[in-house]
């Protein structure tokens, strides 16, 4: 492994992913706060806001809050969405990935097959999983100063059957290979939070008796042939990996190794990089976490590692530069896979690799992002007015939004509307 010592050299060092070299180790995670236009195509602020990152430094972006396909766009929480479900979007994201390959940096697309048990039933369609399990959102705890008053439990999701199963893969390989045209340096298959293939890595989730629950290898198998079958449709050399919950972090749930076991069966259909995603939609305060390290602390990398071999590991969450540089240089992961914190300082990689971690403008944790993005408000930052205004034209949200987004930050506040939630009559069904 590496024998570099500064934080610079570490995170400034190439990394390999497939047959692709990217020229530092620090990544843009995918988020949902590109505002696309009404129909899924790729804004003008789509664009600035990934350039305006690309040319901060990063090696690499992910195109998040994308859909890959109908059931997706129709059943999202969140919208709108960058589509990938049909050929007629690929000029559009063409144009993206030329700006964002302008300024600099390699761009990979988020997969995203469906929601699982994070959907919402819409347009007739009813949401899809591994099994009718429904979330409790937060049950094991909220985010800092992120609060959901009388709670929410979402409506249980169908059964897939084989068919849904043949169905979903089918549209991750359509929107992989649109991806591909489009001139992205690589896809990612998303299999994270409650969403529809993470509903089959845990036994929390994956009640099944057939041939996709069980053991590991059965709660593998439907991601194991989602990615084979990407594989043979991208071909050997292009970069393919998953992003995959790591930790339930609840109680009876799967720990680390045993999240490691079923990436081990996975990996085999020819991963080129895991990014590791902390917690779900019931964990959500570990998910979205207010310290640095995280994962480390929890040990998850160090048990993907064991399990998995050298296949590239992206870290999630641990904007201190010394500390992602520490647990690359010891052989836990081979990049940092940064959100939030780039959300609030743009230039965060430049100021790194440059040395120059004094002028770092530091995430505060204080979350008015995700509230925003979970009352479907423009997402911006209070610690970066530039945010989510990279293009002049951009929408903003009204002044009522904002006020609502304050309101819903305060514990006070959030306490009363708790209580009067939870004494309110339920509806009768
Ligand atoms: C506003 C916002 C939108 C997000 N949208 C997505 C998304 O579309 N896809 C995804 O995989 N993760 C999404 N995430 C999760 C982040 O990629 C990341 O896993 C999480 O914020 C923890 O990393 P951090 O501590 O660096 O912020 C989102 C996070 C935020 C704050
Ligand atoms: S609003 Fe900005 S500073 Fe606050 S948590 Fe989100 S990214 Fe960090």
């Amino acid at each position: 492994m590496q024998t570099h010592t500064t934080a610079s050299a570490v995170l400034g060092s190439p990394l390999k992913i497939n047959s692709l070299e990217i020229k530092n180790r620090i990544l843009l995670g995918p988020m949902a706060v590109l505002r696309p236009t009404e129909d899924g195509r790729p804004s003008p602020q789509s664009i600035a806001f990934l350039r305006r990152r690309a040319r901060g430094g990063v090696g690499l972006v992910f195109v998040g809050g994308a859909v890959a396909s109908e059931r997706a766009w129709n059943e999202s929480p969140f919208f709108p969405n960058v589509r990938f479900d049909k050929d007629e979007f690929v000029p559009d994201l063409a144009r993206m990935v030329d700006a964002v390959h302008d300024a600099g940096a390699a761009i990979f697309a988020q997969i995203f097959p469906s929601f699982g048990r994070m959907g919402v039933p819409r347009n007739g369609a009813h949401p899809i999983a591994a099994s009718p399990k429904p979330v409790v959102l937060g049950a094991a705890g909220f985010p800092d100063h992120v609060y959901v008053p009388g709670g929410r439990v979402t409506p249980p999701p169908t059964e897939a059957t084989a068919d849904d199963i043949a169905q979903v893969q089918a549209d991750v390989v359509s929107a992989a290979r649109r991806a591909k045209d489009a001139g992205f340096d690589g896809v990612e298959i998303g299999a994270h939070m409650c969403y529809f293939y993470s509903s089959f890595l845990s036994p929390l989730a994956n009640k099944r008796t057939d041939e996709y629950g069980g053991s590991a290898e059965n709660r593998a198998r439907a991601l194991r042939d989602a990615v084979a079958a990407v594989r043979a449709e991208v071909g050997p050399d292009y970069p393919v990996g998953i992003r995959m919950s790591v930790n339930d972090h609840m109680p009876g749930g799967q720990g680390p190794e045993g999240f490691a076991e079923v990436a081990a069966h996975i990996v085999t259909a020819g991963v080129d990089f895991i990014s590791l995603s902390e917690a779900n939609y019931e964990s959500m305060a570990e998910n979205v976490p207010s310290r640095s390290g995280n994962m480390l602390a929890h040990g998850e990398p160090q048990a993907f590692r064991a399990a998995v071999g050298g296949i590239p590991l992206f870290l999630s969450s641990t904007p201190d530069p010394q500390q992602a540089a520490d647990a690359i240089s010891a052989g836990h992961a081979d990049a940092t896979m940064l959100a939030r914190q780039l959300l609030a300082d743009p230039d965060y990689a430049n100021k790194v690799i440059e040395g120059r971690e004094g002028d770092i403008v530091w995430c505060d944790h204080a979350n008015s992002c995700m509230r925003r993005l979970m009352t479907n408000i423009p997402v911006a930052c209070h610690k970066n007015p530039k945010m989510g205004r990279e293009d002049p034209g951009a929408k903003r949200s009204t002044a009522l939004q904002n006020v609502f987004v304050w309101a819903a930050g305060n514990a006070l506040l959030m306490k009363i509307a708790d209580v009067a939630a939870k004494a309110a009559p339920k509806p009768k069904h």
